[in-house]
């Protein structure tokens, strides 16, 4: 259970899949628009820090992978006779971006961009390990494993770049509270039937 739980201080209720899997349209939707936004992100990050080599090399692949997932759930919502629909609210990530430090110099911006990304990657592994380990759907099941791998994968490259930009420790205690206080928002936001966070 650990390593899948990637730090994470709070642990989703499984029946949440049974209530997520009656509305499986919303949810394989809110799931696009995830794997879009973790695109966009990414790529943000490429360009706003494009003198940091070791970055541009390990996030470039990041960016094929998460639009490739994006691609793979539009199959899945296909496959069901739906479409993507609109954009919603994401009052998960706009929390998180409410609790990441926005002053400091660029290094400190850039240790903040990527244990957000972290974060984010660790709680939608968490959440596809559920859906893996309590879909009814087989098919399904199959697909949230591989995405779990994949973003678990992403997760870490995202805590090691922080740890290589940012060795003045500041990492680690900074990561410790941004678990406790994803743990907080987590707690302030229960896992809903329409959205993946
Ligand atoms: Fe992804
Ligand atoms: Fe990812």
């Amino acid at each position: 259970m650990k390593t899948f739980t990637l730090g994470l201080k709070l642990a989703t209720d499984p029946s949440w899949v049974n209530i997520a899997e009656m509305n499986i349209e919303d949810i394989l939707v809110d799931h696009a628009y995830c794997e879009q936004k973790a695109t966009s992100s990414t790529i943000s990050l490429i360009v706003q820090f494009p003198d940091k080599q070791e970055l541009v090399e390990q996030l470039t692949p990041i960016v094929a992978e998460e639009w490739h997932h994006f691609e793979l759930v539009i199959a899945e919502l296909r496959k069901r006779g739906f479409r993507l629909g609109t954009r919603r609210a994401d009052h998960y990530v706009k929390a998180l971006q409410s609790i990441t430090k926005t002053g400091g110099d660029r290094a400190d911006q850039l240790r903040e961009k990527l244990l957000l990304s972290a974060l984010i990657e660790a709680r939608s592994c968490e959440r596809f390990r559920l859906l893996w380990k309590y879909l009814d759907d087989q098919a399904l099941q199959e697909f949230y494993y591989e995405l779990m791998v994949a973003e678990a994968g992403h997760y870490k490259v995202f805590l090691s770049l922080a740890k290589i930009y940012r060795s003045d420790g500041s990492v680690e205690s900074r990561w410790k509270e941004l678990l406790a206080q994803e743990a907080e928002i987590m707690n302030a936001l229960p896992p809903r039937r329409d959205r993946l966070h």
